[in-house]
């Protein structure tokens, strides 16, 4: 099963050369409780290895497995679905194996992103919220659960969504994302990117709630 000292190991293995000499220029060795927090992951992990392949479930794991593993050249995923899916397990698990890969990404949720959104309109927050939307819009990768979910709804909120999607389709930076919105919810400009099948992989997780499976009904 894949656990967080193989993805530590895969790590060091890309970003320790032998003939790198200059120690400043190493990346600090993280402990597993930093490297944790700084995904924004916790124990247990979700991970590929521990995520069962329910019926309904399939396409999803393959779609985002195939973007961890580099086999593909979409850099836009929408993951959509019901209650306990499995949307989550899998956003995580492709943070870890995309870590393992030497790319950062850190799951977030869009509540955590609209939350710092808004702290940064406040007199003299720091950073400002031109720097948090700049930071959304041009990171290398960027993870977000739930969207949509958690808000209010507002068109303040969905401009929001319509801008980072706009820039991060248009530059083909990676975008992973779940929702247990149906497309016709979100705005129609980040439906029209994410229909681009040259750019966008977007699928349903039809598979039943994994937390109220058989034999945990009670
Ligand atoms: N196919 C699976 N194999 C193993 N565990 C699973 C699977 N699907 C879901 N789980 C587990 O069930 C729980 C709920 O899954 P998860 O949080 O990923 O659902 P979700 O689709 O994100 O639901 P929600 O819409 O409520 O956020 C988690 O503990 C997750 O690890
Ligand atoms: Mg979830």
């Amino acid at each position: 099963m894949e656990n967080i000292a193989v993805v530590l190991d895969q790590y060091r293995s890309i970003t320790n050369t032998s003939n790198r000499t200059n120690t400043l220029s190493r990346p600090r060795k993280r402990n597993r409780a930093d490297l944790l927090r700084d995904l924004g992951l916790y124990d247990p992990l979700q991970t590929f290895g521990n995520f069962e392949l329910v019926a309904g479930a399939g396409d999803t794991y393959q779609a985002i497995r195939n973007i961890a593993d580099g086999g593909t050249e979409a850099t836009m995923f929408l993951c959509y679905g019901g209650t306990g899916s499995g949307k989550t397990h899998l956003l995580k698990a492709v943070a870890l194996r995309l870590y393992g890969r030497g790319i950062f990404v850190r799951y977030l949720t869009w509540a955590m992103v609209i939350n710092t959104l808004k702290n940064g309109l406040n007199d003299g927050a720091i950073p400002p919220y031109r720097d948090i939307l700049r930071n959304y819009c041009y990171a290398r990768a960027l993870l977000i659960d739930d969207v949509g979910m958690g808000s209010t709804g507002t068109a303040f909120e969905y401009l929001q969504l319509e801008e980072i999607i706009d820039v991060r389709y248009s530059r083909r930076l990676l975008t992973l994302m779940a929702t247990n919105k149906h497309l016709d919810e979100l705005p129609d400009r980040v439906v029209s990117r994410l229909r681009d099948p040259d750019v966008s992989i977007v699928v349903l997780n039809s598979a039943k709630d994994y937390r109220i499976r058989q034999g945990n009904e009670n």
